[in-house]
């Protein structure tokens, strides 16, 4: 039985803006049902729903002082279904924000501070409530700078392990920001945490941690490359065999068709009569009427990573074939002005809504014949994995976890399980596409194919024993 501690931005129920929340909630349920003691570690924000998630003080509060200045945070505790007991941690001037990191007008310009705080806060919770931790696990650079108070405050004490979920968010600063968060100079060396100049969190975690992973073998041996590594290759290569990619899991819990309660129908292999209800409730709630060509649907973050531009373009392919496209999301307000400009010449075919809700992505999910994901790069992806369950049948850009995670009809027609499409370009995309709506004329080969992919089993089993194993192996 190992001791493990997650340091996390975000995990739901508590905060989400993307992919991490899922896997920081749903791994460490996993090793917990393995039968290890698990803790997170996260901030806890003011768009908290407290009551619903059951938070409460512990009546604890603990002090960081970092570079002569002193911050508290009042240590607030929720247990999960799984049994991980969450700390989550309150101070109103870092944490009290309209967003997790930012607006859609961009990041807070004091995400140094805030994260700095956080991660020298991790070590005090450890000690006023004197947790047994064999390994911290940090997510993404917002956790970077714990390995590396880890060595220069506390002399090495904890072993740590950095997941990286995004080589393209590195939490990189102007250099002068070192001495505010208790960097010391001599680390700030390009053997350290300076990265062309800046200070990144991100790198400060892959140096200092005793193990780097990411989340799918391919995005790992892609982020060896520059542009991929977005400059971290170096730095990855350097690592050999300290660095290895392990495929997020899902939780089948809250993603299974026969069981959602978020969906107008419930469905499985043995009985696909739901699929076609929910395809009429996704119809009706995005205000569309049916014109009984496929319906795809996008869920997604409307960031640059996703490719949305190559989406934008190809709307009026989508509407020429006698598709529908149904779009949620929200992100970078050019990304959302673009997609809501392509999509109004076509307002009985097209229909999107840039919000944020659960919900809604549960009814896509269910309702739509075929899901888009169209991104530039993708460390692994989890929508492709959801929609595969729900019988949605994913067009993917053959990248990351995207890849690794869908097999193409037409590369195997026995085994296919989507579409997938590279280069990155729009005639391969339109290609997909076009391939799409032949498929769907084609009723035998197109059923066929969904129940393949509803078939796959992507639950954590498997990537959580890697974890553990990889736990053990730098356990002390
Ligand atoms: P990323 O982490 O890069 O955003 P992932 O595919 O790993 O990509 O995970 C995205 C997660 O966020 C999925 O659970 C998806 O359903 C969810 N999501 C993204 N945008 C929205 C939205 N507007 N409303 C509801 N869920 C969303
Ligand atoms: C990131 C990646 C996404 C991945 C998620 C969870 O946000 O963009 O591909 O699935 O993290 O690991």
């Amino acid at each position: 039985m190992l001791n493990i501690l997650n340091v996390t931005s975000e995990v739901i129920p508590f905060s989400k803006t993307g992919g991490l929340a899922d896997v920081s909630f749903s791994l460490p349920s996993a090793l917990s049902g393995l039968g290890h003691n698990v803790h997170t570690i996260t901030p806890l924000y003011s768009t908290v729903d407290r009551q619903a998630c059951g938070v409460s003080f512990t009546e604890q509060v603990v002090d960081v002082v970092l570079a002569g200045r002193l911050i508290q945070f009042g240590v607030f505790q929720a247990t999960t279904p799984a049994g991980v007991k969450v700390f989550l941690l309150e101070n109103h001037d870092l944490f009290t924000r309209e967003g997790v990191y930012g607006t859609r007008d961009g990041a807070y310009g004091d995400n140094h501070l805030r994260f700095a705080f956080f991660c020298a806060a991790v070590f005090e919770v450890i000690k006023r409530f004197n947790l047994k931790v064999d390994v911290i696990h940090c997510h993404d650079w917002q956790s970077g700078l714990v390995p590396l108070f880890n060595r220069i405050r506390l002399q090495n004490q904890y072993r740590t392990v950095m997941t990286v979920h995004n080589m393209g968010y590195q939490g990189t600063f102007p250099g002068v920001i070192a001495p505010e968060i208790g960097i010391p100079w001599d680390v700030y060396n390009p053997d350290g945490v300076e990265f062309w100049g800046q200070v990144s969190f991100l790198k400060a975690g892959l140096v200092y941690s005793d193990r780097v992973t990411t989340v799918s073998p391919r995005y790992s041996r892609e982020v060896l490359s520059p542009e991929m590594g977005y400059g971290m290759d170096g730095i990855l290569r350097s690592l050999g065999n300290r660095f290895c990619g392990i495929l997020n899991g899902v939780d089948y819990a809250q993603w299974n068709p026969e069981t959602d309660e978020l969906i107008a129908a419930r469905f499985g292999i043995d009985d696909m009569s739901g699929k076609d209800v929910n395809r009429q409730a996704l119809l009706r709630h995005f205000g569309l009427a049916d014109s009984g060509g496929p319906l795809f649907g996008v869920v997604g973050r409307l960031a640059y990573q996703k490719g949305y531009d190559l989406l934008a373009g190809i709307i009026p392919k989508i509407v020429e074939l006698g598709g529908m496209l149904v779009v949620l999301g929200t992100g970078e307000r050019a990304v959302e002005d673009m997609i809501r400009t392509a999509a109004a010449g076509y307002p009985d075919r097209v229909s999107v809504k840039l919000e944020y809700s659960e919900a809604v992505a549960h009814t896509i999910e269910a309702g739509s014949d075929f899901f888009l994901m169209p991104s530039r790069y993708e460390p692994c992806g989890l929508n492709q994995m959801y929609s595969l369950r729900y019988g949605t049948i994913p067009v993917v850009h053959a990248v990351g976890g995207l890849d690794d995670t869908v097999i193409d009809v037409d590369a195997d027609p026995a085994g296919g399980t989507g579409i997938k499409f590279s280069p990155f370009e729009f005639r391969a995309f339109c290609d997909a596409i076009e391939r799409a709506a032949r498929l769907f004329g084609d009723d035998v080969r197109f059923g066929e194919v969904r129940v393949r992919g509803m078939a796959k089993d992507f639950s954590w089993k498997n990537s959580a024993a890697r974890y553990a194993e990889l736990y053990q192996a730098v356990r002390k």
